[in-house]
């Protein structure tokens, strides 16, 4: 039998985590199951999910459409396929709505094996209220080696917070085949990381380098999805690195939520000034050799001023509390970017933003 592809000796250990057997039969099912729907034969095969449950499926490879539509009418009775890239998955469409029960999906295996980015996270963000209070929602992305200036950043402006810490505890409490010491909540990864990259030609041991970054971007990617979900209590329940032989390293990370609902959060304001400040588009990451060429280059102008991004119309608005957290917000982003002191950037900042307003006459 020819081998199929995505059938893989790690890929398939990583999927039979996600589709293990669960005491619950999935009502409506959300997933990426590429040209051979493996995971959901896997799914079948447990008795995870049936021919009852709602399966709606996102493909953005045309070629793929066709099997995967022939498989989804010979196992299901109700499905949904949408041909489009997943952040552009509109789930108030027909005929997803009035489908399935409550119009919540209550298990999603979001396989994109590749990279992270923020698209991903604002519509996870926009669409809290699809997934059902206990649903369970596994990922898997590709690993980084590279520092990633995007993700790390929004990190870092969780970093020291309260969120840093409360995903440290869900990690901990999370199975995971996570290299030892870097992985230690009393060490600052991210620290570590921009120490390695401003003195990288120092650095002999490229290999630590790396896995130090492979480590910082998983927790990257946990705090995004973390944070995503503001309005959910979510569990991590496992963390799955894996590389199969000629292909890209993965990890696989296994959520649920534990049935309680939280205050929503900052994640747009975090993401959107970061966003702004990087000025990076969508799923842009930036390796090193570009780092080097960018740096010779002059820098480009800021899209917007801070009066702009700040939504600042008059110098009372400088004595607004939640204006003033913003401009601490990307103060401190940029600070830690320039390597200076936050209060520096945040004096710099306003004295910048009073400046325009008296040229404005205001
Ligand atoms: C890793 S494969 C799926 C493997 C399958 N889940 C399994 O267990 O064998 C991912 C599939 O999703 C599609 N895909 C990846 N990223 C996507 C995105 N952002 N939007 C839509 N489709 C995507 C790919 O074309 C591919 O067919």
């Amino acid at each position: 039998m020819s081998r199929k592809k995505w059938q893989r000796p790690e890929k398939g250990v990583s999927r039979t985590f996600v589709m293990k057997k669960e005491n619950y039969v999935v009502n409506a099912f959300l997933g990426l199951p590429g040209i051979n729907c493996l995971d959901l034969i896997e799914g079948l095969e447990t008795g995870r999910l049936t021919k009852d449950t709602f399966v709606i499926v996102v493909e953005h490879s045309k070629i793929n459409l066709s099997r995967i539509k022939t498989f989804l009418k010979k196992n299901f009775k109700k499905f949904a396929l949408y041909y489009c890239s997943f952040q552009d998955l509109n789930l108030d469409n027909e005929p997803f709505e009035g489908q399935i029960y409550n119009g919540q999906i209550d298990f999603a295996f979001l396989d994109f094996c590749g990279k992270m980015n923020t698209e991903i996270g604002y519509w996870l963000n926009k669409n809290q209220h699809r997934f059902t209070k206990d649903a369970q929602v596994a990922y898997t992305f590709q690993t980084q080696r590279h520092y990633n200036k995007k993700l790390d950043n929004v990190m870092l402006q969780w970093s020291g917070a309260e969120e840093r810490n409360a995903l440290e505890v869900l990690l901990s409490n999370s199975r995971n085949n996570l290299a030892d010491g870097v992985w230690n909540k009393d060490v600052n990864v991210i620290k570590i990381v921009n120490d390695f990259v401003g003195s990288r030609k120092k650095v002999k041991s490229m290999g630590s380098l790396f896995s130090t970054n492979v480590q910082t971007h998983i927790k990257c990617i946990c705090m995004m999805l973390n944070e995503a979900f503001g309005s959910k209590n979510t569990v991590f329940d496992r963390v799955y690195r894996y590389k199969d032989e000629g292909h890209s390293a993965m990890v696989t990370i296994i959520t649920h939520f534990n049935g309680q609902s939280a205050d929503e959060n900052d994640f747009l304001d975090v993401v959107k000034i970061n966003d702004e400040l990087t000025n990076v588009k969508g799923k842009r990451i930036m390796f090193f050799k570009e780092r080097k060429t960018r740096k010779n280059k002059k820098k480009t102008a800021a899209k917007h001023s801070y009066m702009e991004i700040c939504n600042i119309k008059c110098r009372k608005d400088l004595k607004k509390r939640g204006k003033i957290a913003y401009i601490t917000r990307i103060a401190k982003a940029e600070a830690a970017e320039q390597g200076v002191k936050v209060s520096l950037r945040k004096r710099a900042i306003l004295g910048g933003i009073a400046k325009q307003l008296t040229s404005m006459g205001k």
